[in-house]
C-alpha cells in the first residue's frame, strides 16, 4: 500500500489530486486555540476532550481547578475562572492571548440550574443565576471579540439549552437565563458577521452531568410552600432520575462541528429530545403547550 506522501508525488487522477489538496491542507493547517468554560465537569469536559482529539490547543476554565487534572493529563491547559468575577475572566483571557496572541474559539459553557417556583427562588439567587449563565457568558465574548475582530476570524459558541426555546413551570428562572442567551447570540451574530466572527448556539437536551443534581438541590432548598408541591415533587423526581440522559459527548460533537466548519449552522440542537421539544414548542399554540407541560410534569 503506498503511503500518503507517495500518493501525493504520484497524483495522476482527479481523486489523487483531491487527496493531495486534502493532505496538504491537513499538513499546513495552523494551530487553533480554544477556550472552554465549565471544563471541570460534564459537557465542558467532553468538549475539551473532543477538541483535543480534533487537534486544537485547548484551555479549560472553571473554579475547581483540581477537577481538571484529568484533562490536563490528556493535553489541555487549565485556568482558574469564576464567571461572576470580572478580574478572573480578564486574567484568563489575557493569559491565553499573551501566550498565543489569539483565541479561535470561545466555548461559553459554564452554567447551572437553579430550580424552584418563581415566587420562592430568592431574588438574589435568581440574580446570581443570571450572573453566571448570562452576564458571565456575555462578558467573556466581550473580552475575546477585539482580537477576533482584528484577526477577522473566530467562533463564539454559546451553550444554551432546549430550555432556551421551551419553558416549564418550576424552571422559570433557568429558562429566562437561557432565553436571554438565545437572543443575545442572535443579535451578536448579526453584529459581528461583518468582522468575520461566527456565533453559534448549541441547545442540549437532557445530558448526564452534575447539572441535574445541582438543579434538584436548589429546587429542594427553595421549595417551602406546599401550594407548589404539585409541580415541585414531579420536577424533583425528573431531575433526580437523569441516569438515562444522553452522554455529554453528543454535545461535544455538535461543538466540534461548529468550530471546525467554514459555514457553521446558527443552532445545533442535540440529542433527539432537544430537537423534538423545540419543534413541538414551535408547532403548538400556547394553550396546547401549557396542557402538554401540565401532563408531562405530574
Ligand atoms: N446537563 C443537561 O441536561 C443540560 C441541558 C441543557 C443545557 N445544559 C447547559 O450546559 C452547560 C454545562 O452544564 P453541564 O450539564 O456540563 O453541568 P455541570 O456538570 O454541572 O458542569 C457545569 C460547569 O460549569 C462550571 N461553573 C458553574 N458555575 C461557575 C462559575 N460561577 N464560574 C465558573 N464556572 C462555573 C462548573 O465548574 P466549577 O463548579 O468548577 O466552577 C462546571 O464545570 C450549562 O450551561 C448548562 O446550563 C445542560
Amino acid at each position: 500500500m503506498p503511503g500518503r506522501s507517495e500518493k501525493l508525488l504520484n497524483a495522476d487522477s482527479d481523486s489523487d489530486i483531491a487527496l493531495s489538496f486534502k493532505v496538504s491542507r491537513e499538513l499546513f493547517r495552523p494551530t487553533h486555540y480554544a477556550l472552554v468554560t465549565g471544563a471541570s465537569a460534564g459537557i465542558g469536559k467532553a468538549i475539551v476532550r473532543r477538541l483535543l482529539k480534533d487537534g486544537w490547543v485547548v484551555y479549560g476554565a472553571a473554579r475547581r481547578v483540581e477537577k481538571m487534572s484529568d484533562i490536563v493529563d490528556e493535553g489541555a491547559f487549565s485556568l482558574s475562572m469564576d464567571v461572576t468575577g470580572d478580574d478572573s475572566m480578564v486574567a484568563a483571557v489575557d493569559e491565553v492571548l499573551s501566550r498565543h496572541g489569539r483565541i479561535d474559539a470561545l466555548v461559553n459553557n459554564a452554567g447551572y440550574g437553579s430550580y424552584g417556583a418563581i415566587e420562592e427562588v430568592p431574588i438574589d439567587e435568581a440574580r446570581r443565576q443570571m450572573e453566571v449563565n448570562v452576564f458571565g457568558l456575555a462578558r467573556l465574548f466581550q473580552l475575546v471579540l477585539p482580537t477576533m475582530r482584528e484577526a477577522s476570524r473566530g467562533t463564539i459558541v454559546n451553550i444554551s439549552s432546549m430550555g432556551g426555546r421551551i419553558w416549564m413551570p418550576i424552571g422559570g428562572w433557568y429558562h429566562a437565563t437561557k432565553h436571554a442567551v438565545e437572543v443575545l447570540s442572535d443579535a451578536l451574530r448579526v453584529e459581528t458577521r461583518p468582522f468575520g466572527v461566527r456565533v453559534v448556539v448549541v441547545q442540549p437536551g437532557a445530558i448526564q452531568s452534575e447539572w441535574a443534581d445541582i438543579s434538584a438541590d436548589h429546587l429542594e432548598a427553595h421549595s417551602k410552600d406546599p401550594g407548589y408541591r404539585r409541580w415541585v415533587a414531579p420536577m424533583a423526581k425528573l431531575l433526580r432520575n437523569y441516569d438515562r440522559a444522553a452522554d455529554p459527548s453528543v454535545v461535544a460533537n455538535a461543538v466540534s462541528k461548529a468550530v471546525n466548519s467554514d459555514r457553521p449552522r446558527r443552532r445545533y440542537a442535540t440529542p433527539f429530545d432537544a430537537k423534538l421539544f423545540i419543534f413541538l414548542r414551535w408547532l403548538l399554540p400556547e394553550g396546547a403547550w401549557e396542557k402538554m407541560i401540565a401532563m408531562a410534569v405530574r
